[in-house]
């Protein structure tokens, strides 16, 4: 008999990519992937809690469907909420008979057995303290030119307002061995744009013991036929010089560091649990600085954690005008469920938090037009990642990570998934704008490096 499923992911590029080997091991397990919630006789929520409204979404979508389990249908919850909540959503939700965390997905295919066998509540909650990562060969993955790698996953930070500690489990990291096999195989089947992936991905360590993180960087942007790599999210207590080294050395690595900060106060820091100064965050930065290429940055930032004062907050606003961040993705405290930072008295009000938020955003925004300005007149080579028919533009990424949408006077229109050089000719605050270059303004090196890549179907 067919068996379909309908999966929604919410959260981060974790999430995304442990929704891609659920996919994979679904089908693997004879289950097709439908579109809707109407036409799937399994309906699975990967979750994510980091912030109080991501968690309040997933209850909302259970309750908008629960009409849905009069028709036979069963529903699952996976992923964050789920690991935290546990039991709890049977209660809450009675109609979900599958309850599992990130740690318990190599277990997904007994429990799928169970929930076909007709049983109701069945969980995947007690493997945080597993050394086992989730490898699977049956990964989905959803785009055939770029695919994530999780190299390690878990974490063992333990700042004092997020929850990952709790939700994920453990750290723990795959052998080298592993990943690069993955990595070549991935690079054999088409894919040149490969990102790694972790919660605190730069404290990769090797089982094997071969490799640090700067070496398994370097080995994966060696791979023959990658053309980018990138990694996220970076701690800064485990940047190492080695890193920008890597980055300096191996063509295929992206210009781009993802590099959270949290805050620019050290009180706040300490506050945080971060392990690190403004001082000590800045001489990461100086190094990236220092490096041959003009490599990117871009942070998180959190505004009203508990004890946060005006002048805390101005270190913050500082701080980025210091550092020359292309991005910073900014958030309002959130107390979450058994963090150490939910007993601190919280002493900004949601007002105040909203004020900070928009003050740094509003700075934030003059840095970026002043940074993506100076990329007027560049040719800067683009991968082509898809078409905005309204505007008649070619959506491009470069590996600086920044959208640059371009035009073209070619007969021809390049592929998904192709390299093109463009010369940038405005610029926005948040994307490029542009026109493919012709082959005489484009420099040797980009030229070499443009040749269109075959468009790869997989399945
Ligand atoms: N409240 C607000 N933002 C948070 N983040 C993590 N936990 C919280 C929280 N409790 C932010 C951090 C992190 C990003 C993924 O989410 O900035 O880097
Ligand atoms: Fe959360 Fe800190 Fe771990 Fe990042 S490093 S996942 S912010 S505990």
């Amino acid at each position: 008999m067919a068996k379909t499923f309908y999966i929604e992911t919410f959260g981060c590029q974790m999430n995304a990519h442990d929704s891609e080997k659920v996919i994979g091991t679904l089908q693997h397990e004879g289950y097709t992937q439908v579109t809707d919630e109407d036409s799937a006789d399994l309906v699975l929520y990967n979750t994510c809690s980091i912030r109080d409204k991501a968690e309040q979404k997933v209850f909302h979508r259970l309750n908008e469907y629960k009409r849905l389990q009069g028709e036979g249908k069963r529903f699952g919850v996976l992923g964050c909420v789920a690991q935290q909540e546990g039991e709890k959503i049977f209660e809450k939700a009675p109609f979900v008979s599958l309850v599992s965390g990130s740690a318990s997905y190599r277990n997904l295919p007994e429990m799928l057995r169970r929930l076909e066998a007709g049983e109701h509540r069945i969980t995947g909650l007690d493997d945080r303290q597993t050394d086992e990562t989730f490898d699977t060969e049956f990964t989905a993955r959803s785009n055939p030119h770029r695919g994530y790698i999780t190299i390690t996953e878990g974490c063992d930070k333990f700042c004092s307002y997020c929850v990952v500690p709790y939700t994920r489990g453990k750290e723990r990291s795959r052998t080298s061995e592993s990943v690069l096999t993955e990595a070549r195989r991935m690079a054999d089947a088409g894919f040149t744009d490969i990102q790694l992936l972790g919660q605190n991905v730069n404290s990769y360590c090797d089982p094997l013991g071969k490799m640090n993180f700067a070496e398994i960087l370097a080995a994966v942007g060696e791979i023959s036929g990658i053309r980018r790599v990138r990694f996220t999210t970076s701690h800064p207590r485990h940047f190492t010089k080695q890193i920008v080294d890597a980055i300096d050395a191996v063509p295929a690595l992206c210009d781009h560091i993802h590099l959270p900060v949290q805050s620019g106060s050290s009180a706040v820091l300490r506050a945080m649990q971060r392990e690190y100064t403004r001082e000590w965050y800045l001489e990461r930065i100086s190094w990236i600085k220092s490096a041959k290429r003009d490599i990117s940055m871009t942070t998180d930032i959190i505004v009203g954690f508990p004890g946060e004062t005006d002048a805390d907050f101005e270190e913050t606003v500082t701080l980025c005008g210091e550092v020359g961040y292309d991005g910073v993705f900014a958030f309002k405290y959130s107390p979450r469920p058994n963090t150490p930072a939910v007993s601190m008295p919280e002493t900004v009000s949601e007002e105040v938090k909203s004020q900070r938020l928009q003050v740094l955003l509003d700075r934030q925004r003059e840095i970026q037009r002043d940074l993506y300005s100076r990329h007027e007149g560049k040719v800067i080579e683009v991968m082509v990642e898809g078409f905005n028919q309204q505007r008649g533009q070619i959506i491009g990424r470069t590996s600086q990570n920044k959208t640059l949408n371009f035009t073209t006077a070619q007969p021809v229109l390049p592929q998904i998934g192709s390299y093109v050089p463009v010369r940038v000719t405005k610029s926005l605050p948040n994307s490029l704008v542009g026109e493919q270059a012709g082959d005489a303004e484009v420099p040797a090196a980009v030229l070499k490096q443009a040749q269109p890549v075959g468009l790869v179907v997989l399945q």
